[in-house]
């Protein structure tokens, strides 16, 4: 399917530029897939998909060897230039077509209600605006499509709620390539009008200590039928 320009959409090109962090991710991310268990998360994450899938911030392309042969196209956009080269090897690997594109989350590059699923793997922590975001994602979603997602965000108690305010307002974003602490992906989804499917709340590491960034949340959400885009 032809993809409209991210700059026909009012995002440059190269709309995130986290050189530094996109070579650290690309390295930890990669050891995460047996370390931390990433892999059977991402397996989860997929499985029963099917259809043509929009996968938003792709990164390096971990998720690509985990969608199912029922899937016929994924288009994955990603802003950062490092690791869309890195996400345009992994799609050569991938089972099912690929296609990786330049992008940003706010303003996707792709018609609307043309896709019949939609996913979001640790990325609305980043996104600079994720009402947007999800707003996009409801326009290129066609009715009943889903998404499904897979995000980390606010938890535990006082005191690590506290911390993870604290470091988002300081060392987090402009270390971690934008990403942020203490969001709450499942409210987000559903103030953009999304109906809540089943979603199951995880620590990652599993087994591991509990560290600001291990409260995550994996599950599907649905564009009811008969709304507007
Ligand atoms: C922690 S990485 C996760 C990558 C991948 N989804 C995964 O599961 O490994 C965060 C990703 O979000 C992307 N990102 C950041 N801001 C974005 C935006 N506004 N739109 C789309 N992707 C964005 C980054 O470039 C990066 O690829």
């Amino acid at each position: 399917m032809p993809l409209r320009s991210a700059r026909d959409r009012g995002v440059p090109r190269d709309a995130v530029h986290h050189p530094l962090f996109a070579r650290y991710y690309a390295r930890i991310s990669v050891g995460a897939e047996t370390r931390m268990g990433m892999a059977r998360v991402r397996e989860r994450l997929l499985a029963g998909l099917s259809g043509r899938v929009i996968e938003v911030g792709a990164g390096n392309g971990l998720n690509f060897s985990h969608y199912p042969g029922t899937v016929s196209e994924v288009v994955a956009i990603e802003p950062e230039r490092v690791l869309r080269q890195l996400a345009v090897e992994a799609a050569l690997r991938a089972q099912v077509p690929v296609d990786v594109a330049p992008g940003a989350a706010e303003a996707l590059p792709v018609k609307s209600e043309a896709f019949d699923a939609a996913v979001v793997s640790l990325v609305l922590c980043s996104v600079r605006d994720v009402p947007r975001a999800l707003g996009e994602l409801r326009r290129v979603l066609r009715p009943s499509g889903q998404v499904r997602f897979f995000e980390h965000g606010r938890g535990g108690g006082r005191v690590m709620t506290f911390t993870q305010r604290a470091l988002d307002r300081t060392l987090w974003p402009p270390l971690s390539g934008g990403c942020h602490l203490s969001r709450e992906p499942v409210a987000a989804l559903r103030e953009a009008g999304f109906a809540l499917g089943p979603y199951r709340r995880l620590m990652m590491p599993e087994n591991g200590p509990a560290l600001p960034s291990s409260y995550c949340v994996l599950g599907t959400a649905w564009r009811p039928p008969g709304t507007p885009e």
